[in-house]
């Protein structure tokens, strides 16, 4: 199972989108094993998008997403970050496909709605950024031997 961190942004959380965008996580079947809404700090905006700090838009961007709450999600299952990044779709609302969730739900380029982290090495760090000790948690849901095949006692 991988876990990576997905955050909701400023946009997504002013326009009442919160509910349909983790409804479709939820319907996918990857867990929820962590949820925070909170105020990103411009230190934790600077160190999450350390590797933008030389673009042009790198300003702007640690603007929006310090400028309203964000809804932080620790999600799991087999293969989350790929299946996560797929259903995200591609970084602008302009270009996103139909289907995917900046493409059915935005315009904008800047204002993209949803973060996905987009390797094992950078889920580690982000969610370790976002969650404290103790704030992901382990529970086995109740639903887990319908949403994968456990018969040959690892999920398929
Ligand atoms: P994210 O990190 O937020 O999940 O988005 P991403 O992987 O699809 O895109 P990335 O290249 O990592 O860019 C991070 C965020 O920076 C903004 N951006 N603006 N104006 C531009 O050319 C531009 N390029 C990127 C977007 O908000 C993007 O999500
Ligand atoms: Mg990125």
């Amino acid at each position: 199972m991988e876990t990576t961190l997905i955050i909701l942004k400023p946009d997504a959380v002013q326009r009442g989108l919160m509910g349909a965008i983790v409804g479709r996580f939820e319907a996918k079947g990857l867990q929820i094993v962590g949820a925070k809404l909170m105020k990103i700090s411009p230190d934790m905006a600077a160190t999450h998008y350390a590797a933008h700090k030389e673009r042009p838009f790198y300003t702007g961007l640690v603007n929006f997403m310090t400028s309203a709450p964000v809804l932080v999600l620790a999600l799991r299952g087999i293969g989350a970050i790929d299946i996560s990044r797929k259903m995200i779709g591609a970084t602008f609302g302009s270009k996103a496909e139909p289907g995917t969730i900046r493409g059915d739900y935005g315009v904008s380029n800047a204002f993209n709605l949803i973060h996905g982290s987009d390797s094992p090495e950078a889920a580690a760090k982000e969610l370790d950024l976002f969650f404290n000790d103790g704030e992901i948690l382990d529970d086995k849901r109740a639903i887990e031997p319908w949403i994968y095949d456990y018969s040959s006692g690892d999920p398929e």
